[in-house]
């Protein structure tokens, strides 16, 4: 068969793996062509791609990033842009497309599917908040980064008798936060599900600092609302998607913390370093189990579903019901955290 790759949205760890596997797979066991689509649905619209061989993909499987590059382009709202897509594929005799995204990148995927096109999706997202997986690759890279972020700030804010602020990634769900809030042993851990409540936050730190705690470490997801139910963005532009650009929520809490409780707190963003670097061995095995799936499925004809992780289990779902809602962070996971506070 001849096969179409292409990777959309915001990068992650663990996509040249994903490549690599079905690449290998692929032309090993099936004998298929590839091409890879360059920067996201930019590249199909464009028809714009490189061909993907045995020794394209060799190596790749152990770096961060994407050889095929990336792009926030949404083809829905380009007039024509779902026909002009069809007919690039056409035109390259493509028997199938793999495309590697989060719901923004899906939902292309889906209307391409409504238009006939035979279509597969791999899930991917640091933020880990596509529904009906339980895990997407690039999520376990992520808390790696934050949570030794975290560790550091402990004895950087013990030093100094401070507050730290770390804001981590997360548009709609707090997974990052979580995951590493907890791992990191923050004090208090800030998600996009539960609004802020800026009382609860500095009596958790007054608590600590009368039982003998001088620092405190406070860590929040980009996404959570501020007491006043809004976000902090930076600018008013919105990508091709909608969405603003998130960030500042952190300086916006130390600021506030700062002024409630009289504590020297600080802030500290750590943004893109998140998605950056090399995939942890955890990523790299689930995103190659994942390729090796989708490229199986191509074969099988079993179009216009997601490859998903159920427990242990690579499965599939489909495609419309990954892209229906996000999958946030659920009361049963929330409780981790009301577990583990004072009684304030
Ligand atoms: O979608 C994943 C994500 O990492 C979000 O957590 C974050 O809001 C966004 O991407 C940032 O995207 P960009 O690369 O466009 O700044």
């Amino acid at each position: 068969m001849r096969v179409g790759l292409l990777t959309g949205g915001g990068d992650c760890p663990g996509l040249n793996a994903v490549i690599h596997a079905v690449v290998k797979k692929g032309i090993i066991h099936h004998g298929d062509e590839f091409i890879g689509f360059l920067e996201g649905w930019r590249g199909v619209l464009d028809n714009n791609s490189i061909p993907l061989t045995l020794e394209t993909v060799d190596g790749i499987l152990i770096k961060g990033g994407t050889i095929l590059r990336t792009s926030r382009t949404n083809v829905r709202k380009i007039e024509g842009g779902i026909q002009k897509c069809v007919e690039v594929l056409k035109a390259n005799k493509l028997d199938a497309l793999i495309a590697i995204g989060g719901d923004d990148t899906q939902s292309v995927t889906n209307a391409l599917i409504e238009a006939g096109v035979p279509g597969v999706g791999v899930p991917k997202t640091i933020d880990n908040d596509l529904n009906g997986t339980d895990v997407c690759f690039g999520f376990d890279t992520a808390v790696s980064i934050a949570t030794e972020a975290i560790d550091r700030l402990h004895t950087t804010a013990e030093a100094h008798n401070r507050v730290i602020v770390c804001e981590v990634m997360g548009r709609d769900a707090g997974w990052i936060a979580l995951t590493a809030g907890v791992a990191g042993n923050a004090h208090v851990v800030l998600v996009p599900e539960k609004p802020i409540d800026l009382d609860h936050v500095c009596n958790l730190l007054k608590y600590n600092h009368d039982h003998g705690k001088k620092y405190g470490i406070v860590v929040v997801a980009e996404g959570a609302k501020l007491p006043s139910g809004a976000q902090t963005t930076v600018g008013t532009k919105v990508d091709s998607f909608g969405h603003a650009r998130l960030s500042g929520i952190a300086q916006a809490l130390a600021e506030a913390i700062e002024e409630k409780t009289g504590y020297e707190t600080r802030s500290v963003n750590l943004g893109h370093t998140q998605r950056g670097g090399t995939p942890s061995a955890y990523d790299r095995m689930l995103a190659t189990r994942y390729g090796l799936a989708a490229i199986d499925m191509v074969h099988k004809g079993e179009f216009g579903r997601l490859v998903v992780l159920r427990g242990t289990e690579i499965k599939s779902i489909p495609l419309a019901e990954a892209i229906s809602k996000n999958r946030t962070v659920d009361d049963h996971f929330l409780e981790i955290l009301t577990g583990l506070e004072p009684k304030v």
